[in-house]
């Protein structure tokens, strides 16, 4: 059976990445990174995917000549590498909802909260300065709307009374790296269905 070929744009460290390429190489997953996008050159992630021999580009938005431009750009390369999955792996732009509604249920995102609580920038912050006792991780369907796509898993971590916003994160990204390979799987085994805002899980 033919690999199945994800793309993943991220922005900056890319630890979720190199969780989905561990989980890959260790699983023996049948799943390809086809190619890594990132929107900054200085990108972190360029160089985990160099260091592993994936093809990977960095498209600068302020070197295209508008959005629209931009997002061509993102879906050419992705379509040009036969990506059927769009892996948003700390990927900090949002996206327009031309570019959503050609991959609709075909883009995932991981984001640092449990949705649909603390949604946008700094979730991690949002939650320690709510005074929140469970924190977490969602991966979700990317819709129009920030952080709003149906939820296809989520972890949970507690909120300890001396967590810093450092103790917190880390606590977090452990379970994101846990979770967003743990979806892909899913989707590489055609086990996600999705039915309006619900997203069951096949046996
Ligand atoms: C992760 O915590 C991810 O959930 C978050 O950015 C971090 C990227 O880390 N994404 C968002 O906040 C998206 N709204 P990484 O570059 O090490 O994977």
């Amino acid at each position: 059976m033919n690999n199945r070929k994800i793309g993943v744009l991220a922005s900056g460290f890319g630890s979720n990445l190199q969780a989905i390429m561990d989980a890959i190489a260790q699983k023996g997953l049948p799943i390809e990174i086809a190619v890594v996008i990132c929107d900054k050159g200085d990108a972190y992630a360029l160089e985990r995917a160099k260091n592993a021999g994936i093809s990977h580009v960095a498209i600068v938005r302020k070197e295209c000549l508008d959005k629209n431009d931009f997002e061509n750009k993102i879906d050419t390369v992705l379509r040009a590498a036969d990506v059927e999955l769009v892996v948003l792996a700390g990927f900090m732009r949002i996206l327009s909802s031309g570019f959503v509604s050609k991959w609709k249920h075909k883009n995932i995102n991981i984001h640092p909260a449990l949705l649909p609580a603390f949604t946008g920038l700094d979730a991690q912050g949002q939650a320690l300065e709510y005074g929140v006792k469970v924190a977490g991780c969602t991966v979700h369907f990317v819709d129009e709307g920030m952080d709003t796509g149906p939820i296809i898993l989520q972890k949970a971590v507690p909120v300890l009374d001396d967590d810093t916003h450092d103790t917190l994160a880390g606590r977090i990204l452990v379970q994101e790296h846990l979770a967003l390979p743990e979806a892909i799987e899913l989707w590489a085994s055609d086990k996600i269905e999705v039915h309006g805002r619900k997203v069951y899980i096949t046996k």
